[in-house]
């Protein structure tokens, strides 16, 4: 099937949000209550990235096949502080159809040029501890553990730990 990545547009936003929402329910299914899961709107995260999209200090890119919008990834500026990181590579998520097809390594690598352009030089992730396969993807690419800490996700308490590149060169694809 024919694929490409691109940066994504404004008008991806309902794209992205329905990717967003269904990727989160199969992800965290069993992670966090059915009842957060069945309330995610695509109206809200549409609304959401329509406004994310629109702030240049993101770079957000997208997955499409002839089924449209299949994934989606997103970095920028280290959002917390994190000693020793610039770059974080905010979200990456692909409906679970599309999963193993080699979308996310080119995601990665697109969300990599796009901090490269932004004057960043190292990455950081975050991941839910519980998502195991999650945690595989970014160790395979080479991702080193720094740490982890509590998170708050609707009314659960969880916890998250971070992967980080100290130079973008380390990532291997
Ligand atoms: C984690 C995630 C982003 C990875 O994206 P992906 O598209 O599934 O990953 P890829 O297909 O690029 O890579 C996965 C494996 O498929 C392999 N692969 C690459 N190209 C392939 C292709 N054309 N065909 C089949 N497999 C391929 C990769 O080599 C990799 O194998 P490895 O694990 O042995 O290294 C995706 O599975 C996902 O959205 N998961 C649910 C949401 C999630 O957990 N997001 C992260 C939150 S922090």
């Amino acid at each position: 099937m024919v694929s490409v990545v691109r940066p994504a547009e404004p008008a991806d936003a309902a794209a992205i949000a329905r990717v967003h929402v269904w990727s989160w329910r199969t992800t965290y299914r069993g992670l966090l209550p059915d009842e957060f899961l069945a309330s995610l709107s695509e109206d809200f995260y549409e609304e959401r990235w329509r406004r994310t999209l629109g702030d240049a200090s993101n770079r957000v890119y997208v997955a499409e096949t002839s089924l449209g919008v299949v994934g989606y990834a997103s970095g920028g500026r280290e959002r917390a502080g994190e000693d020793g990181f610039s770059g974080e590579l905010y979200a990456i998520y692909m409906l679970e159809e599309a999963q193993g097809h080699g979308h996310g390594h080119r995601l990665v690598r697109a969300v990599v040029d796009g901090l490269l352009e932004l004057g960043l030089l190292d990455m950081i992730v975050w991941v839910l501890r519980e998502n195991a396969p999650a945690r595989r993807f970014y160790e395979k690419l080479g991702g080193v553990y720094v740490r982890e800490q509590p998170i708050t996700i609707g009314s659960s308490l969880l916890t998250e730990v971070s992967y980080g590149w100290r130079s973008l060169d380390d990532l291997h694809f």
